[in-house]
């Protein structure tokens, strides 16, 4: 019988930021070789695919989000033939390898944009957004960069302005040329020949812009301080009329493929964001869902929220996903607080869809100070506060000097966190009640119930307003979650007779049965239960509906 589900679907999607994961030569740098050797450990770890933050030639100005060349790799991070052979062992693990694909805009370095900027009447002058000044000689339009300022660059040798929604070295390309398109979408097909198993597309919703350049509206609520993305309501730089058109271009490459992914990196509001799947399920099959990552407060019913309102709005047939962390937001553990981290990893590995891991979480990582002379990102250099390199240092591997990311007498790119001692990959192995030791139990169980990975999901109505509950069902396999997200102790009645068997609590120190009538959960606790039909009420155990494949 064929396989109703993509490996997409039942798989575990882990994030790695190249530069901060283990540096094989040498140079305080991350790399190719060094996340080979890590193959293991990831393998170990339980996850299915690894998606790669940018590895192509860049110089660096948004640490490989400004690239300069689409089909090669960055001497920093290793050769061609690092990234075949990184792949030719990721998949002799059965581990899929997911690339990070920017099509948004290239570096100023880019051979295309240098030929652009040369002058007007150049080939390529049309593959980058350039507009005359205002009258007044200023910037054309009142639109922001991301990372703060004018989006506006004016270039003094043609006396146009350039377009960048990011850093000045991050010229936007012109979604509306057709050679452009024809040009990224050779980029796909060149990653895809090699064997590359699919994409998480930058800034997917910012493609296109208007056509008549119309100022955006400033954001009412935004004061000096609050992170400069947030500065105007994108009306006219963001969702533009046309892009699903594009969305399907991309997808039409990618499906020629077979079995490959396609991930949407989309910051919109939730009924924006789902017509990303398309209409037809033709667009992205996994467009990011932000919502854990972006909740203003953290709770049972904020979360609870979230989670009913996204499962009720996802179009027919559409895949579900969930994010804690990424390289561009704080971490979970410091977003949540180190013990309700163990509760965050609980719902993230048990709810339905695809979940993300960001390297480190497993550890219960969290972000690290980095003093503003050591900082990096292009974001942070304005407003140390909006830093994204909190967020993006090493990987803590073992206790030795450097947590074993590089060699002790370097220097790593970021600082290594102080804790590190405590909280590394050796260390937590050995330890049996260990965050990590929680999220690896977590992705075996989720491996071996079908319940967990392809299962439908029901919230379980109780009267503790501190706990979510849900239950997630598959044929005859039913579990609950049971999460505490306060940090006092609390019991929930659950409707139904009987007992739940205990398969995990995120403290790794209990297992047995529970009655269902009286759960006691002790603070940042989560349980997860098995429990038969029988031990629950008739409006709960259902038929499964359908589920449709890719
Ligand atoms: C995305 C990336 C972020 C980068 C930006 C510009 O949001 O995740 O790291 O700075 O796009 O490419």
């Amino acid at each position: 019988m064929m396989h109703p589900h993509s490996w997409w679907q039942t798989g575990v999607i882990y994030q790695i930021y190249p530069r901060s994961f283990l540096d094989g030569n040498g140079d305080g740098v991350g790399d190719l070789p060094g996340m080979k050797r890590k193959l293991d450990y990831v393998r170990w770890l339980g996850v299915d695919a690894i998606w790669l933050s940018p590895i192509y030639p860049s110089p660096m100005a948004d640490f490989g989000y400004d690239i300069s060349n689409y089909t090669d790799v960055h001497p920093l991070f290793g050769t061609m033939e690092d990234l075949d052979t990184l792949l030719q062992q990721a998949h002799q693990r059965d581990l899929k390898v997911i690339l990070d694909f920017v099509p948004n805009h290239t570096s100023d370095e880019h051979p295309w944009f240098q030929q652009a900027r040369s002058n007007r009447t150049n080939e390529k002058r049309d593959w980058y957004i350039w507009r005359d000044p205002a009258p007044d000689g200023g910037p054309p339009n009142n639109w922001t960069s991301r990372f703060g300022g004018s989006a506006w660059q004016f270039d003094e040798h043609t006396g146009q302005y350039y377009l960048h929604l990011f850093d000045v070295k991050q010229p936007d390309l012109n979604w509306r040329n057709q050679e452009v398109r024809q040009a990224m979408y050779d980029v796909l097909h060149f990653w895809l020949d090699r064997g590359v198993d699919g994409f998480r597309v930058d800034v997917l919703w910012l493609l296109l812009k208007d056509e008549q350049f119309r100022d955006n509206p400033m954001n009412p609520d935004w004061k000096p301080g609050d992170n400069p993305s947030a500065r105007q309501i994108g009306l006219y730089t963001e969702d533009q009329p046309g892009i699903h058109r594009i969305v399907q271009e991309m997808r039409a490459v990618v499906d020629q493929y077979g079995a490959r992914v396609l991930i949407g990196e989309i910051y919109l509001p939730l009924a924006r964001l789902l017509h990303y799947y398309g209409e037809q399920l033709d667009e992205a099959h996994l467009p990011f869902n932000f919502q854990l990552v972006i909740l203003p407060t953290w709770g049972a019913s904020t979360v609870r929220q979230v989670v009913e309102a996204y499962e009720a709005a996802l179009p027919q047939g559409a895949w579900p996903n969930w994010v804690l962390s990424n390289h561009d937001r704080p971490r979970i553990a410091t977003r949540v607080g180190p013990e309700q981290a163990r509760v965050a990893q609980m719902l993230l590995l048990t709810l339905r869809g695809t979940p993300t891991c960001y390297y480190g979480d497993e550890l219960g990582m969290q972000d690290v100070a980095v003093a503003p002379e050591l900082m990096h990102d292009p974001k942070g250099k304005e407003h140390p506060e909006h830093s994204r390199d909190p967020q993006r240092t090493p990987m803590q591997w073992e206790s030795s000097p450097n947590a074993g990311f590089c060699p002790p007498e370097v220097r790593p790119w970021l600082p290594v966190a102080n804790d590190y001692q405590t909280y590394n990959v050796v260390a937590e192995q050995h330890d049996p009640r260990s965050f990590l030791t929680l999220v690896h139990t977590l992705l075996t169980l989720r491996r071996t119930l079908p319940a967990l990975t392809v299962g439908s999901q029901q919230s379980i109505d109780q009267q503790n307003p501190t706990c979510f509950v849900y239950l997630r069902q598959h044929q005859d396999q039913r579990c609950l979650v049971a999460l505490n997200f306060s940090a006092q102790d609390q019991i929930v009645t659950l409707p139904g007779e009987g007992q739940g068997r205990l398969l995990l609590s995120t403290r790794l120190d209990r297992e047995g049965f529970i009655p269902l009538s009286e759960v006691h959960l002790r603070g940042n606790e989560g349980l997860l239960l098995e429990v038969e039909a029988s031990s629950l009420p008739g409006e709960y155990v259902r038929r499964q509906h359908v589920l449709h494949g890719p």
